[in-house]
């Protein structure tokens, strides 16, 4: 068996896909490609923490209030993330904009989920912004973070039908189940070797590939 590759997973609140990554990832699973070697919040009421806890990972509040700059806040997640022994770092749900020295730092071993399929919609709001603009298919996007806010080169995506009913919450919760299942893909590849990135984008291999084209109204005849 390879050896795991460490992660830190930074979280802000809810932790709902921490806990995807936990289900997929966590000390219970013999022979995981992934160890999470520390859970960070920058809030300390995060309720990710308590899943982390639960979960037995070691976990860590960095809270930015604390802090005269981003900067300083940054260097001190940083020291936290290589105490842990952690190699590479997942933003899930972790909603602090990085300094260009951190997304330096740890270009190619930095990752997020956007709840989006980017480049469409990158902010906040998607879920809004996506019911506003009638699109007919959203989702969840998996990348490498750039100094742009969701920005770099895309691993892995999902997605979802917008339906003639959906409101924000019922198109976010459909969104959030594709999240669950595509983080842990999306991390399950790079850990076993099969992302690399070329002129900034991100090549996959080996992984059977999504076929089939997508029709929302479906194509009857
Ligand atoms: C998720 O939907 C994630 O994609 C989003 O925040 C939510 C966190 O939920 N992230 C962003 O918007 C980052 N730009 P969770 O705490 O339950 O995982």
């Amino acid at each position: 068996m390879a050896t795991p590759l460490k992660v830190a997973v930074l979280i802000s609140g809810r932790g709902s896909n921490l806990q995807a990554l936990i289900d997929a990832f966590g000390p219970q699973i013999a022979d995981s490609p992934v160890k999470i070697a520390l859970v960070l919040s920058n809030r300390p009421d995060a309720p990710g923490l308590d899943r982390a806890a639960n979960a037995g990972l070691k976990t860590e509040i960095v809270d930015h209030k604390a802090f005269q700059s981003r900067e300083d806040f940054d260097v001190a997640m940083d020291r936290e993330i290589r105490a842990a022994g952690a190699a590479f770092v997942v933003m899930a749900g972790f909603m602090r904009l990085l300094t260009p020295q951190f997304v330096t730092a740890w270009k190619d071993k930095l990752v997020n989920i956007h709840p989006a399929l980017l480049p469409a919609f990158p902010g906040l709001n998607t879920h809004r912004r996506a019911l506003d603009a009638g699109v007919r298919f959203h989702g969840a996007t998996v990348h490498f973070v750039r100094h742009e806010t969701d920005s770099g080169p895309i691993i892995a995506q999902a997605a979802v039908p917008v339906l003639p009913d959906d409101d924000e919450s019922t198109l976010a919760a459909r969104v959030l189940q594709a999240e669950h299942k595509l983080y842990p893909l999306a991390l399950r590849l790079i850990a076993q070797g099969n992302v690399r990135v070329e002129d900034d984008r991100a090549i996959v291999s080996d992984a059977p590939l999504a076929d089939g084209v997508l029709f929302n109204p479906a194509l009857t005849s």
